[in-house]
C-alpha cells in the first residue's frame, strides 16, 4: 500500500505500518470501508475524528451505510439511559448483517464501552460483536484490529488508565468550515447524577502551545469557527481566560466558541476576557441544572443560586443583552414540584435564549442512583413541557431585541423548512435564515433581522 503518512513516535508508527500491510493483504486492490457513527457530545465526535483519522492512515475509506462497510465503529455516549437504548437497538440490528458477512468487524467504543457492565452484557448478549474498548484505547487501535485481522480473536480493551494525551493523534474532519479542539480531557467534579467522571477519568490539560497550534493551524486551513472543548474548560491546568486570550491573538476572520465552564469556577476574569475579545463569541453556556439550592447541594454543583446570579449579573452590568444559554434537569431524585418551579423562577430571571433540558436519568454507579426518587418519569415529562412551553415565550422575547439589528451570520448550508432559504447563525448562536445564493455556505454574511421566531430569525442580505 502506497503511503506517505507517519508517526514520530515509534511504537505508534510500527503498529500503524503492520496493521497497513495486513490490512493491504487482507483487502488487496479493493479500498476497505468503515462506518463510523458517534453518538453524544462534541468531545466525543472529536474522539471520533481521531479513530477516522487513524484508520484512514492504513487505508480505510468511510461509508454511510453500514451494509457496504467492513468496519462498523459506534462511538457510543452513556450520559443518559436513552442514549445506551439506541445503541443496543443499532447493534441489535447488525446481527443479520454479521450473519450475511461474517467477516465484517463489529466495534463499540466510547463512554458507554467504558462501563465494565456493558462490556459484559455485550460480550455476553451481542455475539455480533468484535470489538470493544473504551475511552482510554485511543493510542491502541492498530494493536487492536491487527489482534482481530489476524488472530481471529475478539477485543475487549476497556481498562483505565493514566490517559496520557498523544498529540501525534489528529482529527480527521469532514466539515471544512466548523472545528473542534479538546484542551482537556476528563471531570473530576462528580456531580451525583453524572456518568462522566466514572467514563472519561481525571482531568488532564493539554499545552497551551498544544492548542494554540491546532488553532492556528484551523485558521490557516480557512475554518471559519472554532470550538473549545471540555468537560469543565474553567479546570484547564494553564488558566482558561490565559487560554483565551492567547487564543485570541491569532490573525484571521475566525469565530472561537467554547464548552462548558462550570458555574462554580467562572470568574469575572473569563467574562471580561469575552467581551474584550475579537474573535470569541459575546455568549455564554452556563450549565445551571437546577434553581434550587437544596438540589444543587444534592446534585453536588458546588454553588448556590444566589452565586450563580453574580456572574449572570456581573455579564449583565458590562454588556446588558448578554446571550446565556444553559442545561436542566428535570426530576432529580427528591425534587418536588416547588423546587422544580424555583428552577422556572430562574429561568425567568436570567432570560436565557438557549435551553438544553432532560429528564433526570438514573445512572448506575452514581451517588443519585442511591437516592430515593418518587416522581414517575411520566411526571417530570410534564413538568419538562410545562418549562419548554414558558422558554418559549421568553426565547421570542430575547429575539425580538434583534429585530432591524445587522447581524453577522456564519452561513451553515440550506434551510430544511423552505427552499431557496439559506440558515447559519450568529455570534451569540441564535440560528438565521435568509434568502441567498448557495456559494454563500461556509461564508460570513451580514443580513438584516426583519423578523423573529421564537426558534430562529429571519433576515434580508444586507447592502
Ligand atoms: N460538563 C458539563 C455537562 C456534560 S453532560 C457540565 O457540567 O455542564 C451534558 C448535560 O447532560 C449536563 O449538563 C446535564 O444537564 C445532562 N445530564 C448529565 N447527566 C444526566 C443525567 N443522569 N440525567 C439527565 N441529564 C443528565
Ligand atoms: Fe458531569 Fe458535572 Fe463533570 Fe459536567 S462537571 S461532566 S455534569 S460530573
Ligand atoms: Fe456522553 Fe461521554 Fe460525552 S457520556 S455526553 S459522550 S463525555
Amino acid at each position: 500500500m502506497k503511503n506517505t503518512f507517519s508517526y514520530e513516535n515509534k511504537e505508534l508508527e510500527n503498529s500503524r505500518i503492520k496493521l497497513g500491510e495486513t490490512v493491504s493483504e487482507r483487502f488487496g486492490e479493493r479500498q476497505p470501508l468503515c462506518f463510523l457513527h458517534s453518538f453524544g457530545c462534541q468531545q466525543n465526535v472529536s474522539d471520533g475524528e481521531k479513530i477516522m483519522m487513524m484508520l484512514s492512515t492504513v487505508g480505510f475509506g468511510f461509508t454511510n451505510d453500514t451494509d457496504e462497510a467492513d468496519l462498523i465503529i459506534y462511538n457510543t455516549c452513556a450520559v443518559r439511559e436513552n442514549a445506551e437504548d439506541r445503541v443496543f437497538g443499532a447493534v441489535g440490528n447488525l446481527k443479520h448483517l454479521k450473519e450475511q458477512k461474517p467477516d465484517v468487524v463489529i466495534g463499540i467504543c466510547g463512554c458507554m464501552a467504558q462501563q465494565k457492565s456493558v462490556c459484559e452484557k455485550i460480550k455476553n448478549t451481542y455475539k455480533q460483536v468484535d470489538l470493544v474498548f473504551g475511552t482510554f484505547a485511543y493510542n491502541d487501535l492498530f494493536v487492536m484490529l491487527e489482534e482481530i485481522y489476524s488472530k481471529h480473536t475478539k477485543v475487549f480493551n476497556i481498562e483505565e488508565n493514566t490517559g496520557i494525551i498523544c498529540e501525534e493523534l489528529k482529527q480527521l474532519r469532514i466539515d471544512k468550515v466548523k472545528a473542534t479542539v479538546p484542551i482537556l480531557y476528563g471531570c473530576n467534579n462528580f456531580c451525583t447524577y453524572c456518568i462522566v467522571p466514572y467514563v472519561r477519568g481525571r482531568e488532564r490539560s493539554r499545552s497551551i502551545e498544544a492548542v494554540v497550534n491546532e488553532v492556528k493551524a484551523l485558521v490557516n486551513e480557512g475554518y471559519k469557527e472554532i470550538t473549545l472543548l471540555g468537560q469543565n474548560v474553567n479546570s484547564y491546568e494553564y488558566g482558561f481566560p490565559e487560554l483565551l486570550r492567547e487564543v485570541d491573538k491569532i490573525d484571521g476572520h475566525f469565530r472561537i466558541r467554547f464548552m462548558s465552564p462550570h458555574p462554580k469556577d467562572a470568574t469575572n476574569e473569563l467574562i471580561d476576557t469575552i467581551i474584550n475579545s475579537k474573535h470569541i463569541c459575546k455568549q455564554l453556556h452556563l450549565p445551571l441544572q437546577a434553581g434550587n439550592d437544596r438540589i444543587l447541594k444534592l446534585m453536588n454543583r458546588k454553588y448556590s443560586v444566589s452565586d450563580y446570579m453574580k456572574i449572570v449579573e456581573y455579564a449583565r452590568s458590562k454588556s446588558p443583552d448578554f446571550c446565556i444559554s444553559t442545561d436542566i434537569i428535570v426530576g432529580f431524585p427528591g425534587e418536588s414540584y416547588e423546587e422544580f418551579c424555583d428552577t422556572k423562577k430562574v429561568i425567568k430571571e436570567v432570560g436565557y435564549y438557549n435551553i438544553f433540558s432532560f429528564v433526570y436519568s438514573k445512572r448506575k454507579g452514581t451517588k443519585a442512583a442511591e437516592m430515593e426518587d418518587g416522581i414517575s418519569d411520566k411526571q417530570k415529562g410534564l413538568w419538562l413541557r410545562e418549562l419548554l412551553l414558558e422558554q418559549r415565550e421568553t426565547a421570542m422575547e430575547i429575539n425580538n431585541k434583534f429585530v432591524g439589528q445587522i447581524k453577522e451570520v456564519l452561513v451553515d448550508g440550506k434551510s430544511s423548512t423552505i427552499e431557496k432559504l439559506l440558515n447559519g447563525k450568529t455570534d451569540e448562536g441564535i440560528i438565521v435564515e435568509f434568502e441567498g445564493d448557495e456559494s454563500l455556505i461556509g461564508k460570513f454574511v451580514n443580513v438584516k433581522i426583519m423578523k423573529a421566531m421564537n426558534w430562529a430569525l429571519h433576515g434580508e442580505i444586507a447592502e
